[in-house]
């Protein structure tokens, strides 16, 4: 194998990566929190609403973290996610609120 082959092999590889991680955030998003986040329901800060989101932002992502799991005034413990890590409880905020 030439070496212009093996580094399109290997680039290959790394967009697989990250298109795996993004689907299954999505995936995650799609099955739990787009439910109120998508809609604003319950006066849910909804995806992609920046200004809705910067007060929440700014308690910082501990806070946020422990909002989610231990449930928040009208948003359930684990945000109807029962398979989320930390990890993606953060990739989710970060995807909702940009
Ligand atoms: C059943 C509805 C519902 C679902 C499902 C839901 N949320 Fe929420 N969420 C809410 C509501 C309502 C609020 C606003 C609570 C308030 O401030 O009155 C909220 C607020 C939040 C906040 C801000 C908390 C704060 O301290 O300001 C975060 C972060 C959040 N949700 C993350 C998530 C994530 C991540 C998911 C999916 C795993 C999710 N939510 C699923 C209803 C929901």
């Amino acid at each position: 194998m030439s070496m212009k082959s093996a580094t399109l092999v290997v680039l290959a590889g790394l967009c697989l990566v990250a298109a795996a991680r993004a689907d299954g955030i999505e995936a995650k998003y799609a099955k739990a929190c787009a439910t109120c986040h998508g809609s604003g329901v319950l006066n849910a800060p909804r995806t992609g609403d920046k200004a809705a989101w910067a007060p929440r932002l700014q308690q910082g992502l501990p806070v946020l973290l422990s909002h989610v799991k231990g449930g928040f005034k009208n948003m359930p413990a684990k945000g109807l996610c029962n398979d989320c890590s930390d990890a993606d409880y953060e990739a989710l905020i970060k995807f909702m609120s940009q």
